[in-house]
C-alpha cells in the first residue's frame, strides 16, 4: 500500500510548526506546503532537530494550482490541515483585498484541488474572531457570529464555503477549530512566534520589552468593565492548541462526520495587567507600561466555552498561563532577533 501523508498548509508558521512536531512525534508522514511569507526557512532545520524525523517540504502558495496538483499526484494525501493564511487583525483592516485574496481565494483554490484529487478530509484553522460581541463574553459554538474585522470575516467566509461544499458533496468531512488567543512556544525554545514585522499581539510585545527591544508596553485602555479595567482574553498554550489538531484528525478519520466546529481555548480569561504580572513573576523582569487609548475593534472580554471539544474530541487544555509565559520568555531569550 502507498504510504499515506497528511498535508499541512502553513506548516512552518507559528502554529503550523507546533502542529507538525506533534504529528511527527506520533509518526505521521507529513508534507508541508508553505510560502514562507511570514516564516523563516530556518524553522525546517529546527523541526528536524527536535523531532529527529524527516518530512517533505514544498515551497509554494496555496493558490498555486500546479503545485497543489503535483502534491496530490505525487503523494497519497489522507487529510489536510489547512493553516496557511494571513493573521494580523490590524493589517487586515488596512489591506482588506490582500486578506480576501490570500485567505479566501487561496482556500477556495486549495479546496477545488482537494476535490479534484478526491481528498476530502480537512481540519481548518478558524478563529474566535468570527464571534464578535456578546454580553456575557463566554462563547459557545452555537453562538451567533459577527466578526468585527476583516481577518475574522475571511475566516467566517471560509467556514461558510466549507459548509456549502459539504452540503453538496457529502463525502467531505470537515473539522473547524476556532482558536482563541494562542501564545507560548515550544519547550525547547527552538520554535515560537516569529513575526517579521513589529508584533502587535500582547505577549510577543511583552517579551520584546523584557529583552530590551522596546522601552515600554502600551496597554490599550483601562476603562473597560472588567475587574481591573483592562481587556480579558482566553490565552491558550500553542502546544495545547497543536494537540487539538491531533484529536481533530483522529475524530475526522474515525467518524462519519459532516462539518463539526470546536472552540479551542482554555476556558479561563486573564486581563492584560494579569498577564504582565504573571510574566514579571516568571521572568523576574519588570515590565514598564503606559495606559493609552483603547485599540479600535477590541472587545472587553473574550472567553471560550471549550466543553464541546472535551466532550466530543476528548481534548482539553492543560498548560497554565505561567507555563505560557515561561516558554514564550525562553523562546525570546534564545532568539532575541527572531530566526
Ligand atoms: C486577535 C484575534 C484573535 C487572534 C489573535 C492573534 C479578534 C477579536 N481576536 O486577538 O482571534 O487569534 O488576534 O492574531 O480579532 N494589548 C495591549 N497592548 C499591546 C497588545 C495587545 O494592551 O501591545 C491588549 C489588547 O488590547 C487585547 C489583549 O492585549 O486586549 C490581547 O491582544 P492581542 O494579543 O492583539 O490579541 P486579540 O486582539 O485579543
Amino acid at each position: 500500500m502507498k504510504k499515506e501523508f497528511i498535508l499541512i498548509t502553513g506548516g512552518c508558521g507559528y502554529i503550523g510548526s507546533h502542529v507538525v512536531l506533534n504529528l511527527l512525534n506520533l509518526n505521521y508522514s507529513i508534507v508541508i506546503l508553505d510560502n514562507f511569507s511570514n516564516s523563516s526557512k530556518k524553522i525546517i532545520e529546527r523541526i528536524r532537530k527536535i523531532s529527529n524525523k524527516s518530512f517533505i517540504i514544498v515551497e509554494g502558495d496555496i493558490s498555486n494550482r500546479d503545485i497543489l496538483k503535483s502534491i496530490f499526484l505525487k503523494y497519497s494525501i489522507k487529510g489536510v490541515i489547512h493553516l496557511a493564511g494571513l493573521k494580523a487583525v490590524g493589517e487586515s483592516e488596512i489591506y482588506p483585498m490582500r486578506y480576501y485574496k490570500n485567505n479566501v481565494n487561496g482556500s477556495l483554490i486549495l479546496f477545488e484541488e482537494m476535490e479534484k484529487a478526491n481528498v476530502k478530509n480537512l481540519v481548518f484553522s478558524s478563529s474566535a474572531s468570527v464571534y464578535g460581541k456578546k454580553k456575557n463574553f463566554i462563547f459557545t459554538e452555537d453562538d451567533s457570529v459577527m466578526p468585527q474585522n476583516v481577518y475574522g470575516r475571511t475566516k467566517l467566509i471560509i467556514e461558510n464555503i466549507l459548509k456549502d461544499i459539504q452540503k453538496s458533496s457529502k463525502d467531505w468531512s470537515v473539522v473547524i477549530l476556532r482558536y482563541f488567543n494562542p501564545i507560548g512556544a515550544h519547550q525547547s525554545g527552538l520554535i515560537g512566534e516569529n513575526p517579521f514585522n513589529l508584533p502587535s499581539n500582547l505577549l510577543p510585545s511583552v517579551t520584546q520589552v523584557a529583552i530590551g527591544k522596546r522601552e515600554q508596553l502600551f496597554v490599550f485602555g483601562n476603562n473597560y468593565s472588567t475587574s481591573d479595567g483592562t481587556c480579558k482574553r482566553d490565552y491558550i498554550h500553542v502546544e495545547d492548541l497543536a494537540k487539538a489538531h491531533l484529536y481533530a484528525l483522529n475524530y475526522l478519520f474515525k467518524n462519519d462526520i459532516s462539518v463539526s466546529i470546536f472552540n479551542i481555548g482554555s476556558g479561563k480569561a486573564y486581563s492584560v495587567l494579569e498577564v504582565i504580572r504573571i510574566f514579571e513573576e516568571v521572568s523576574g523582569i519588570h515590565i514598564p507600561f503606559k495606559i493609552i487609548d483603547r485599540r479600535p475593534g477590541d472587545i472587553s472580554e473574550c472567553l471560550a466555552d471549550p466543553s464541546k471539544a472535551e466532550m466530543i474530541l476528548g481534548w482539553k487544555a492543560k498548560l497554565n498561563l505561567r507555563k505560557m509565559c515561561e516558554d514564550a520568555w525562553r523562546w525570546q531569550r534564545q532568539n532575541p532577533n527572531g530566526i
